[in-house]
Formats: C-alpha cells, structure tokens, sequence
C-alpha cells in the first residue's frame, strides 16, 4: 500500500510525533470548511467506503458516514448481521473482495487481530473504528478537542479514571508519541494491558503513571477522562464490575479535587449515575459533546492521510 500512498490507521503509535500532529492539523482546517458551510472542497468525490460493523456504534458509524459524504464520497454501512466476519465468511476474504468495490475500508470488531487481518489482506487502506484492543480515531478526537480547550496536548495532566481497557490503550500509544502525563487509575486487575503499557514508558516520550487512588491521581489534572466499566463484550459483568469499581465513579467532588479549570471528558457512551454523575457531565466543564463532534472531523483528517489525499 505504502508504495501507491495508502495508509492504514490501525495503531497511533504506527506514525511518529510529526505525522499525528499533522494530521491534528488538517483536522482544524478541514473542521473549519465544513462548518463554514463550504460544501465545494469535495476530495473524496467518486470514492465509496466499506464499514464493517460486529458491535453496535452510534458516533462512529454517524462520524464516518456523514464525513465521507460531505467530502463528496459515498459509505456503506454493514451491520453484524451482514458480513458476520469470521463466521461467514473468512476475514481475508472479506478484505479482498471489499477492497475490490471500495477505496478504503473502516472496520469495528471484536478481536484485534481480526483488524490486523483485514489491513494484511485488503488492498485499500483500512481504519480501526475500535477493537477489544484499542480505539485511535476516539484519541485522535478527544487530542483535538484537548488542544482546541486546553490550548495545546503537550504537557497537560490527562486523568483517566475507571477500567484499563480498549481506550487507555489508545492513550498509551498517543503517549509514546507525543509528550504529556497521563494517568491511569483503576482498580487493581484492572490495569492495562501490561506489555502496552511497559512499552509505553519506554519510548520515555511521556510521564506515564498506572495508580490506584483516584483522589490522589486527579490533583492538578487538566482533564478527568471516563469510559464504562463494561465494554461491549463484557455488559454479563457489569453488576459484578459495579462493586469492584465503588470509589472510582467521576463526582462532583471528584471533580473538586482536580481544581476549578479541569475539563471532563468521555468517549460516550456513558452511564449516568454508575462511572459518571449526571451532575459532572451536565457541568460547564463538561466537554463530552465537542469531544463527540471531533470524532467527525479528526476522522475525516485520518481518512485524507490514509488515501494519500
Ligand atoms: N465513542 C464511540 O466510539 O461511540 P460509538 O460506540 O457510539 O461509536
Ligand atoms: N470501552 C468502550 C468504548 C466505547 C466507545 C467499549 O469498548 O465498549
């Protein structure tokens, strides 16, 4: 694919520092065409995309559909019950004849390596719209929303409070590119993945910290960062994770100990009332929705780099 200038997006940390700050970049420049209601700026004209989906997804079928069209391009949304990856039909397969129709293929799946799969076999770039791994269009969106808020990413105190999952993940390899602090609270068990994280800290890019008070990590944060404590795949252990995660819901007095200026923000979907209070993201710190918005424009930025556009 590098060869004819295709790119897939799989990982943040598969591009260097100057590489995701440029893509940031076009991401504001493309974000300020669209919302000037400029519609002739139309890169993808005569360009379809395959969108490949075995979990349920509101923003980022909505982000990748609506972006695709209004750059002049057509998508296709293909349910699970579609293609049924994996079940139906081989995953090399899939990538093969898809990357036949399309010009680039976006993909949200269970296993990871179903998205390494993909991206091996399919011709077209393809791009990670979340696995049981990682989520790296999600940080490309809340980075952007961090330095459109804070003013810049580099050097600001980013909390994340809750399960080491798919999204901490994506913060790790943002971290072992670009440099800030990142701070992950949890429950003990469940830390990231550890061999991520170890190799995170030492690309010695970032501070990076794994802890477990959450009152103690949020002091002189710039953002309090939440997910659920069930992802998709995991809602059979919702009730039992809500007794183990007593302590770590985001609050108004965690909010407090954090400092007046601390932003809070959230991938969505969230919880009320269990990982979240309705109070902190209802707040004038809340960020949760032009955090939602920039998946939209931080993808249309990713989709551009990776067509070599
Ligand atoms: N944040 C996010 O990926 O949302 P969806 O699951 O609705 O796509
Ligand atoms: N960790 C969540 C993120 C949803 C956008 C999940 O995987 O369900």
């Amino acid at each position: 694919k590098a060869e004819v200038g295709l790119t897939d997006f799989i990982h943040i940390n598969d591009f260097d520092k100057e590489t995701i700050l440029k893509i940031l970049e076009r991401a504001k420049e493309v974000k300020a065409l669209v919302k000037s209601g400029e519609r002739t700026y139309l890169p993808l004209k005569g360009k379809t995309m395959a969108m490949i989906f075995a979990k349920p997804s509101m923003r980022t079928r909505v982000s990748f559909e609506t972006g695709f069209y209004l750059l002049g391009g057509h998508a296709l949304y293909l349910g699970p019950d579609d293609i049924q990856m994996g079940k139906r039909e081989e995953t090399r397969d899939v990538a093969r004849v898809l990357s036949r129709y399309n010009d680039i293929i976006m993909a949200r799946v269970f296993a990871h390596q179903d998205i390494l799969d993909l991206a091996k076999y399919a011709t077209v770039p393809v791009i990670n719209g979340l696995t049981d791994f990682n989520h790296p269009c999600q940080i490309m969106a809340d980075a952007l929303t961090i330095i459109e808020h804070v003013g810049q990413l580099e050097g600001t105190k980013v909390v994340y409070v809750g399960d080491g999952n798919n999204i901490v993940h994506s913060w790790l390899l943002l971290a072992s590119v670009i440099p800030f602090h990142f701070v992950c609270v949890c429950p003990r068990g469940f830390e990231p993945d550890p061999r991520t994280a170890k190799n995170a800290i030492k690309a010695g890019v970032s501070k990076i910290e794994i802890v477990y008070d959450p009152k103690e990590a949020v002091k002189g944060a710039d953002v309090i960062y939440s997910d659920v404590w069930a992802s998709m795949g995991q809602k059979e252990e919702a009730e039992y994770r809500r007794k183990v995660f007593q302590g770590f819901q985001v609050d108004e007095e965690l909010m407090k100990l954090a400092g007046p200026n601390a932003y809070f923000m959230h991938c969505l979907p969230a919880e009320r009332g269990v990982e979240v209070t309705d109070g902190v993201i209802e707040s004038p710190n809340s960020i949760v929705f032009p955090q939602a918005e920039n998946r939209m424009h931080a993808q249309n930025a990713i989709m551009l780099h990776a067509l070599g556009l």
